[in-house]
């Protein structure tokens, strides 16, 4: 039997994109974890420019709360989502932060090495993420997802995020899972890999990680056509990566990395907040502009740049694509009520 004898909808793809305009927007339909809410709340911590805000809102999310300790990301953040963010996580008091469904925080990449040996909630006190642990432990939200840099994994021989697993699990009574991610896998031409820790209050069943590829969209949508001079490398630079490198695709971007080597891709690697000017160029002669640098992490040009280059250069850095976590929020949202304990009294 084929496809067309078994898929009624098999060759109507423009009916069915038709009806899907008409109808306007799909509301994803939330999984019985969720206790028939019909639209869920969210707390956006360590918020940035709003990574996790741009996906949480195209999955009609409602934020009820944000904070970030940088005055120009909260800017950005306020003239973006029209909500004002709260600033430094430490000095927040629990009273003044509304409940909310859901917790999404990119945490910092502070050094952990302030994780001892004690087991358990203590050992993490005086890192931010004990901060998050304490929002956690007060407001009891339904779920969270948490992101960093995919070092995390490695740091300390493992004990750092285990440590962090503990008390999520532990102490707070999270059901938690963790995956690495690469956002070239969610659609973007970026190389970036980051360590996705998603947990839910409880039994849960039915949350899976994504395992399908998305297509990534060639550089060439991403590349502005026109870009101003001020982005293109002097003569000398120019000539000297041409002499070192020579690229096998075009478009492509160059990466310079620490030793000095380079090579090129036609995907960009990760952005990087604190790195230096020039290690990524395109096609080895100019630097990304500030729309391509959204781009590459996924926002829409609906998003308004309202900084200069150099903060853009940081903010873009330190976003979490939204693609990425838009894929695994979406998966949080059909998350199942897990009947295990009624299976188990069964038995
Ligand atoms: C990895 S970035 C997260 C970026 C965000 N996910 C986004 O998409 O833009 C970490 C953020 O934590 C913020 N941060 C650092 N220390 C903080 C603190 N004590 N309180 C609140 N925010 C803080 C930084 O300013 C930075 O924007």
């Amino acid at each position: 039997m084929t496809e067309q004898d078994t898929n009624p909808l098999f060759g109507k793809l423009d009916e069915v994109v038709r009806a899907v305009v008409k109808t306007g927007k799909l509301t994803p339909k939330l999984g019985s974890f969720w206790q028939g809410k019909k639209r869920l709340t969210y707390a956006d911590m360590f918020c940035g420019i709003g990574g996790f805000h741009e996906a949480a809102k195209q999955l009609d999310m409602d934020c009820v709360f944000a904070c970030d300790i940088d005055d120009e990301a909260r800017r950005v953040y306020q003239h973006n989502y029209h909500i004002q963010p709260a600033a430094d996580i430490a000095r927040l008091r629990i009273k003044d932060i509304p409940d909310f469904d859901v917790l999404f925080a990119g945490f910092p990449c502070q050094p952990f090495s302030i994780i001892g040996n004690r087991a358990g909630f203590e050992d993490v006190r005086g890192t931010l993420f004990f901060e998050l642990a304490k929002i956690l432990k007060a407001k009891q939200p339904r779920a969270f997802v948490l992101e960093n840099v995919k070092q995390l994994v490695s740091h300390n021989h493992g004990q750092t995020l285990k440590r962090i697993l503990e008390v999520l699990r532990k102490d707070l009574g999270y059901t938690v899972d963790y995956k690495i991610l690469n956002a070239l896998n969610f659609g973007l031409p970026q190389k970036r890999e980051r360590v996705l820790i998603v947990g839910f209050k409880g039994d849960v069943k039915g949350f899976e990680w994504p395992d399908k590829k998305v297509p990534m969209k060639p550089l060439s949508q991403i590349l502005e056509s026109n870009p101003d001079p001020r982005y293109f490398v002097s003569e000398r630079i120019r000539r000297a990566r041409h002499e070192a490198h020579t690229a096998k695709v075009t478009p492509s971007i160059w990466h310079e990395n620490k030793a000095g080597n380079i090579s090129s891709h036609p995907f960009s690697c990760a952005l990087r907040a604190g790195a230096s000017h020039n290690y990524l160029l395109v096609n080895g002669e100019r630097r990304l502009t500030t729309r391509e640098m959204l781009r590459l992490q996924g926002f829409p040009d609906t998003f308004e740049i309202i900084s200069n280059g150099s903060q853009v250069r940081r903010q873009a850095g330190n976003a979490v694509p939204v693609p990425m976590v838009k894929s695994i929020i979406e998966r949080v949202l059909h998350a199942e009520k897990s009947e295990a304990k009624r299976d188990s009294k069964a038995a």
